[in-house]
């Protein structure tokens, strides 16, 4: 995706085929042309025709962005203002429950995913002299719990990992941004998990859109968004 001069804004979202990925896609819509990066090609197609009804160009790109040389190649040459890197997994359960498998796959997506699309669209960017890295952290990246050796250790990896690559671009004019969701209504959890207290994915897609959409001038660097109360349904 290549836009003329006159075109709209490109926004690559990780982890767009469900979930908060799928709600930011549709929080962006209207206002970018989007390049929709998941596995799941059945469903990032189902996500390309909401949002082309809402206005935007979209391509969609199947990849598995644990597997670097496939990520580097699938994203090469592709135009990006605005990166949101939100594609993320999370097995939560006792550190000597945790398989090996289960351990590196929250480790390749969660963090080394960050080297392989961050590093593929960065430099455009700062060639450019503009653009927005936005991360989709968690409370996880602040908090530790039981079942969160891995998952909680992956998410504040991303807290150092955002700040650090702020200061390092913001001279270059790219923003940097980390989103920190506290629990959110999604397949993320379990099957049987009571989600009717939780945020819904538009209000974190409702975040990404106040941090990128700041005035030039003004970097939101780190936004935490919550429910309310555990103990209080959603009212909708
Ligand atoms: N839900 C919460 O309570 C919550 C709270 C705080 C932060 N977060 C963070 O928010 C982000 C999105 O989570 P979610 O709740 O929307 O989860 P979700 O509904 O399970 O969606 C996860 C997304 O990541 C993609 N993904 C997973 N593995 C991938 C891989 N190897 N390659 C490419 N894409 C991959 C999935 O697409 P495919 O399966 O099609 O590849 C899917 O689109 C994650 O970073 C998560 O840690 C979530």
């Amino acid at each position: 995706m290549t836009p003329s001069a006159n075109s709209r804004p490109v926004a690559l979202i990780t982890g767009a085929s469900r979930g908060i990925g799928h709600a930011i896609a549709l929080r962006l819509a209207p206002t970018h042309d989007l390049a929709l990066v998941a596995r799941d090609a059945s469903r990032l197609a189902d996500v390309a025709r909401e949002c082309e009804v809402l206005g935007a160009s979209v391509q969609c790109i199947a990849a598995d962005v644990q597997n670097g040389l496939m990520t580097a190649q699938r994203l090469d040459g592709l135009h990006v203002d605005v990166l949101v890197n939100n594609a993320g997994v999370a097995v939560m359960k006792p550190f000597l429950e945790m398989t090996a498998e289960e351990w590196h796959r929250q480790v390749d997506v969660n963090v080394n995913a960050l080297f392989h699309v961050t590093r593929a669209v960065l430099p455009g960017m700062v060639a450019r002299g503009r653009g927005h890295v936005c991360i989709i952290g968690s409370t996880a990246g602040r908090n530790t719990f039981v079942g969160g050796t891995c998952y909680a250790g992956t998410k504040h990896f991303v807290m150092g990992f955002a700040e650090s690559l702020m200061l390092e671009v913001r001279d270059a004019g790219v923003g940097v941004s980390v989103i920190t969701p506290g629990s959110v209504d999604t397949d993320l959890f379990p099957a049987g998990t009571n989600r009717t207290w939780m945020l819904e994915p538009k209000n974190v897609a409702d975040a990404v859109g106040f941090a990128i959409e700041a005035p030039a001038h003004m970097l939101v660097h780190r936004l935490e968004v919550r429910p309310l109360s555990p103990k209080r349904p959603r009212a909708s």
